[in-house]
């Protein structure tokens, strides 16, 4: 079943290139998810990297049809982040998990079940908590709740049982955070959509950050969460580092 389904997703097209800026002689390699570039995009057309990206685009989500999401450079930025902290001691972590389009992706990619780490998922798996949201914040995450977000943990459960190693947990951050085991960390995905559980998972996380593991923020350069980006910078400037804007609308930050 997993072959078939990898199949027929290998057929999902790429981005429709289109004609590049004038003083570019190729045309886009990558054009969509806010991000059009002519440069080198060869991820792309790798197979392992077309297959983990299937099994997310793939995973249930309501955003738009798996066909048309076309979030490709920004999973293959957390599958990078995830490969290199292969290398570091310490467990992965992801605040926010929704269907799993990036864990799906990740846990292929760098083949979870043989490393010796556990995956942690951890999600209300019931939206973002509304009480959570500042006043600006409010309107967009009201409308996430109801467009996109559902109670998706039997799914995530059933997926990611075939991996002995993946922790699904339901609830909610920052609370959920001193029941789990987790002393360690070489690669941290946040993704909650609002500033409030992602500065306070910052505060938990930061100090098991093993030095060179990667933290990608998926919403830091949006313009539609920059109520995010402010209070991440600001937890980034007490302590000490700052965090890289991405032209995928992503953040990324070195534990150093
Ligand atoms: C954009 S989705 C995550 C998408 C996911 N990273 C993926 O790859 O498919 C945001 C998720 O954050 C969760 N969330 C928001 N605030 C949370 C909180 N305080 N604690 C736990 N989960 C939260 C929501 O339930 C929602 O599923």
């Amino acid at each position: 079943m997993l072959k078939n389904l990898l199949t027929s997703i290998l057929r999902c097209k790429a981005p429709a290139p289109q004609q590049a800026h004038a003083d570019y002689p190729g045309k886009f390699t990558f054009a969509a998810d806010g991000l059009q570039t002519v440069h080198n995009a060869g991820f792309l057309d790798d197979t392992r990297f077309r297959e983990s990206y299937a099994l997310g685009a793939n995973s249930g989500h309501r955003i738009c049809a798996p066909a048309d999401l076309h979030i490709e450079w920004r999973v293959y930025i957390c599958c990078w982040a995830a490969q290199h902290g292969l290398k570091l001691r310490g467990d992965f972590v992801e605040c926010g998990v929704s269907t799993g389009i990036v864990s799906r992706a990740v846990a292929h990619y760098v083949d979870f079940g043989r490393q010796q780490k556990r995956y942690w998922l951890i999600d209300t798996f019931d939206g973002i908590p509304l009480q959570q949201a500042s006043a600006a914040e409010l309107s967009l995450a009201r409308s996430k709740n109801d467009r996109h977000y559902y109670d998706c943990y039997p799914d995530v459960k059933a997926h990611f049982s075939r991996y002995g190693n993946v922790e699904v947990i339901k609830g909610r951050v920052p609370e959920i955070l001193d029941n789990l085991d987790i002393a360690a960390v070489a690669f941290l995905h946040i993704d909650m959509n609002i500033a409030e559980p992602e500065v306070q998972a910052m505060r938990h996380f930061w100090d098991k950050l093993t030095p060179g593991a990667a933290v990608v923020f998926d919403d830091y350069a949006s313009m539609a969460h920059q109520a995010q980006k402010a209070a991440l910078d600001a937890f980034a400037a007490s302590r000490g580092f700052a965090i890289l804007s991405l032209p995928t609308g992503q953040g990324l930050a070195l534990k150093n």
